[in-house]
């Protein structure tokens, strides 16, 4: 079942017996996102997927027009995965004036990816607490795909006391390694060849932790900058290795878990990976 408004989200809602597992999303459905569909299934007697491009969590305005929107599509997705409500609101539905009060993410929202784009963790966090409060989730299921986004997660959720449980999904790739996003749609056929940088880097980093945390970084970085001389080059915002907690980078003589993330744009697109590493 689909629905928009709040009105028809609260009752279908009510109508679910049993627990409630939740998967936020921006829409665009792909692999990724049915992976989390497939635990929550697992997880939980009912799931709600909520498909809602938060214009609070974009900085520039482009990015947010240019977003991919296709929820026929979507919404069939979920009928094949065992969705019990869909729940696709409009801007005036979850926005329906400006807001007074909103949740700020502190430190860890603006470093590494928050520090490339300034709000953008605040305007992700409000939705999602917003987003809690209108589905009242048992649990809900967020990618390792974005580290950081779910290291501030289980921070709104510890810090604010929401009792929703969160459960991390690992990242779904394509074969040679390309992590799905919904935004590699815009990768012509020469980016995309460009893009497969990021996640060669990973793995190069991956190889190289029984040397430690220095020769991860020295290991990875080569192929980023073999990739910014090919056509169309790779242009690297970050690679950081951080704690996988507070994304605070990890100092050299570092042991236990670990973050290698990494964001970079190939012509028009934004894009980024990572991967959980133990030291
Ligand atoms: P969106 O980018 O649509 O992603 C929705 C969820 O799918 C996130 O938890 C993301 O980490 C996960 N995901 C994306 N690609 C994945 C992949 N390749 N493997 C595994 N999981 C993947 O993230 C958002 O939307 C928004 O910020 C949101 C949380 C919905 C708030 O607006």
């Amino acid at each position: 079942m689909i629905v928009h408004s709040l009105a028809d989200l609260a009752r279908a809602r009510g109508a679910l017996p049993g627990t409630v597992g939740f998967v936020p999303t921006m829409g665009a459905l792909h692999d990724g996102h049915r992976e989390l569909i497939r635990r929550a299934r697992e997880a939980a007697d009912h799931v709600v997927v909520s498909v809602f491009v938060n214009p609070l969590q974009f900085g520039e305005q482009a990015d947010l027009e240019r977003y991919p929107r296709t929820l026929e599509a979507d919404a069939a997705i979920c009928a094949a995965e065992g969705v019990a409500v869909v729940f696709a609101p409009s801007v005036e539905d979850v926005y329906p004036r400006p807001l007074e009060v909103s949740v700020s993410t502190g430190r860890m929202g603006r470093v590494v990816e928050g520090a490339a784009r300034p709000g953008h963790f605040d305007g992700m966090a409000t939705v999602v607490a917003k987003l809690f409060g209108m589905v009242r989730p048992d649990s809900a299921f967020f990618g390792q795909k974005d580290a950081q986004q779910l290291a501030v997660i289980r921070r709104l959720a510890e810090d604010l006391n929401l009792g929703v449980e969160i459960v991390a999904v690992p990242t779904v790739r394509e074969p040679d390694g390309l992590a799905l996003s919904s935004r590699n749609r815009f990768l012509a056929e020469a980016e995309r060849r460009t893009a497969l940088a990021l996640s060669r880097a990973l793995f190069a980093g991956r190889d190289a932790v029984p040397d430690g945390v220095a020769a991860v970084l020295a290991a990875a970085q080569p192929v980023l900058d073999e990739a910014s001389k090919a056509d169309p080059p790779l242009r690297q915002d970050y690679l950081v290795l951080a704690d996988p907690a507070t994304f605070d980078p990890v100092e050299p003589g570092h042991r236990g878990p670990a973050v290698l993330a990494v964001a970079a744009r190939v012509g028009a697109t934004r894009l980024i990976d990572n991967l959980p590493l133990e030291f």
